[in-house]
């Protein structure tokens, strides 16, 4: 019986977990696209593909290893790269910054 309740308890861990992680990924995409950054940025990877193709695509960003701290102070345009801030500063709260940023980080091409 009480090997039973740790089997359940450990299944429910793992749900919750998972659960947890998969609302992060929502997220950080929605936040993406409520931001408006596919108006210069194509993730093709997730089929989003920007309008206007101003900047890099971001499919395999996370291979970069920027770290989040790094990538917020760059979109509150406070940290240059490549010798320039970037063009616009994001203007949602600190906890969707570090929610997008974290999702940014995530992302990777998937291997051909
Ligand atoms: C007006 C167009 C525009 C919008 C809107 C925009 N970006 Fe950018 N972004 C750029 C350009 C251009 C660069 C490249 C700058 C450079 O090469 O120095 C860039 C660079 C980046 C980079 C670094 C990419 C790399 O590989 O070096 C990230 C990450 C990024 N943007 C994320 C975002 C996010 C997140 C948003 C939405 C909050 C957003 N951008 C909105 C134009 C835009």
């Amino acid at each position: 019986m009480k090997t039973f309740k740790i089997i359940v308890s450990a299944a429910m861990l793992v749900l919750l977990v998972a659960g947890i992680v998969t609302a992060q990924t929502a997220d950080g995409k929605d936040l993406f696209l409520d931001g408006k950054c596919n108006t210069c940025h194509s993730i093709s990877s997730l089929e989003i593909k920007g309008k206007m193709d101003k900047g890099p695509d971001l499919s395999d960003f996370g291979s970069k290893e920027m770290t989040n701290e790094f990538l917020t102070k760059y979109l509150n345009k406070e940290e240059k790269l490549n010798e320039k801030t970037h063009p616009v500063k994001y203007k949602g709260t600190e906890e969707e910054m570090t929610a997008l940023v974290t999702w940014l980080n995530s992302l990777k091409a998937k291997a051909e």
